[in-house]
């Protein structure tokens, strides 16, 4: 066996002996960038249309070369091209494909572009083709958070405070906290795409073309919305990857705390909600175990979407302008959070689906509990009593239902009298939780009207 590179590479002419074939094998990125084939035969018969009206080359050639290209993206999907590692990159894998197929002609695709504005502008292609993907799946995931908002939106539950019972809310004013968020990282796809959508195209190497480009018209046949204004800036610029990685870092940070309540309420200790039998998994050894291996497999991935953010960020730090081989390895952090986070997004909301409540259990807890003091404290803030003064009289009151072992709803007036001489029979109104959340005035609040006004609100800014 030779030790150099078998195949004659992009670059060889210039150099008198073959590249090392362990080298090669360290830096062919095909095995990563396959991922992005047809992306990079759109962005390839764009560039050559282009060519072909500015008369760069002649029509029929332009011809020649598209139809090649389109039946060598058939052959890559239906597998009857399998793209080699020995072609360095997705981008030679096409071209000798081409040169197969069409002979030299197929070299006139690349006049006026380098392999740096060509990956940049598949990169941005991908990355929009995600970003729509992503923001559908989240759409999914907030239009069933605002169906369980609905259907739990009379469901008392236990709101945390270091992960302490604090008070009594409308099951759905929690749906619609996690509504809120996914809405917020909706907003910010939304907003990173318009800098996704510029095309890099006719930036060639870094420094221009002296051939008559149209940049232009390459940007419209693309369907970019805008164009770069510095040829330098668009083959070395990943700031939108950056951006993406760090927009799906922040979903999965949001995904990773719903899951965490998920898992600590199935367990029989909270036992607050039940995941159904489809998502939940079992113990080989222990037969009675029901584990939440979906939302714990969710929650492990965010520390793998974090690590690609880290990862792209310390691949770009420090690097000189312009592009420098480097950036080749922004491509398995991009693809790695692009596919964990949509298809974590995906399994989270069908999971959600498929969980239930424990609507018995929680409106017991709810009744009995200690988490309704805040309301005895606010009763005797209505009676004018200072706040401060009305907190120290309510723990006191704690105290004494915690050495009894006595609800706040069972202690006798009388004794209550003993604390204050506020008290009256309307206390025993004060501390059921339907009344503790529907007397809540504030805005955004808990009330059983506020939840509604939210619901409703949330409907129409759903998109
Ligand atoms: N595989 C390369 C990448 O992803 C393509 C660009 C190569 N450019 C170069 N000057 N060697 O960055």
């Amino acid at each position: 066996m030779k030790k150099g590179a078998e195949k004659e590479l992009l670059w060889q002419s210039r150099f008198a002996e073959p590249f090392d074939r362990e080298a090669l094998l360290f830096s062919s990125s095909v095995d990563v960038d396959k991922a992005l084939y047809q992306e990079d035969i759109r962005g390839s018969i764009a560039h050559v249309m282009m060519l072909s009206e500015e008369a760069i080359i002649p029509v029929e050639e332009a011809r020649l070369i598209i139809e090649g290209l389109e039946e060598i993206e058939q052959e890559i999907s239906s597998g009857a091209l399998v793209p080699d590692w020995e072609d360095e990159d997705i981008h030679t894998v096409i071209e000798n494909r081409l040169k197969e197929k069409i002979g030299p002609i197929a070299g006139k695709m690349h006049s006026g572009r380098s392999r740096n504005d060509q990956v940049a502008a598949d990169t941005r292609l991908y990355m929009k083709r995600a970003i729509g993907e992503l923001g559908n799946a989240l759409k999914g995931l907030k239009k069933l958070l605002l169906e369980k908002a609905e259907t739990y939106r009379h469901t008392i539950i236990f709101g945390y405070t270091h992960l302490q019972r604090a008070q009594p809310i409308s099951a759905g004013h929690y749906y619609l906290a996690y509504f809120n968020m996914f809405q917020r990282d909706g907003e910010r796809l939304h907003d990173l795409y318009k800098r996704v959508d510029i095309s890099p195209l006719g930036a060639a190497a870094f420094a221009g073309s002296t051939l008559p480009l149209n940049a232009k018209r390459s940007m419209e046949l693309l369907d970019f919305g805008g164009l770069f204004r510095n040829s330098i800036d668009a083959v070395s610029d990943r700031d939108t990857i950056i951006e993406f990685i760090s927009a799906c870092s922040i979903i999965m940070m949001h995904l990773s705390r719903f899951c965490e309540d998920m898992i600590l309420w199935s367990t029989s200790e909270f036992n607050y909600l039940e995941i159904s039998d489809a998502f939940s998994t079992g113990s080989s050894i222990m037969p009675q175990k029901k584990n939440a291996d979906i939302a714990e497999l969710v929650r492990g991935k965010t520390g793998r979407v974090y690590g690609d953010l880290m990862n792209i960020l310390t691949v770009m730090k420090s690097l000189p302008l312009s592009y420098n081989r480097d950036m080749q390895e922004d491509k398995p952090p991009l693809f790695d959070a692009s596919e964990s986070t949509i298809s974590s997004v995906r399994i989270f909301t069908k999971m959600l689906k498929h969980t239930k409540l424990n609507e018995e259990r929680l409106a017991k807890l709810t009744g009995e509990d200690l988490s309704l003091a805040t309301e005895i404290a606010e009763y005797l803030v209505r009676k004018d009593l200072p706040f401060r003064e009305a907190h120290r009289v309510t723990g006191k009151i704690v105290t004494y239902a915690l050495e009894s072992g006595t609800a706040l709803s069972k202690i006798p007036l009388e004794t209550y009298r003993e604390f204050s001489e506020l008290f009256d029979q309307d206390i025993y109104d004060a501390l059921k939780p339907e009344t503790s959340i529907n007397t809540k005035q504030s805005h955004g609040s808990t009330s059983f009207a506020s939840v509604d006004e939210q619901i409703k609100a949330a409907r129409s800014g759903l998109r």
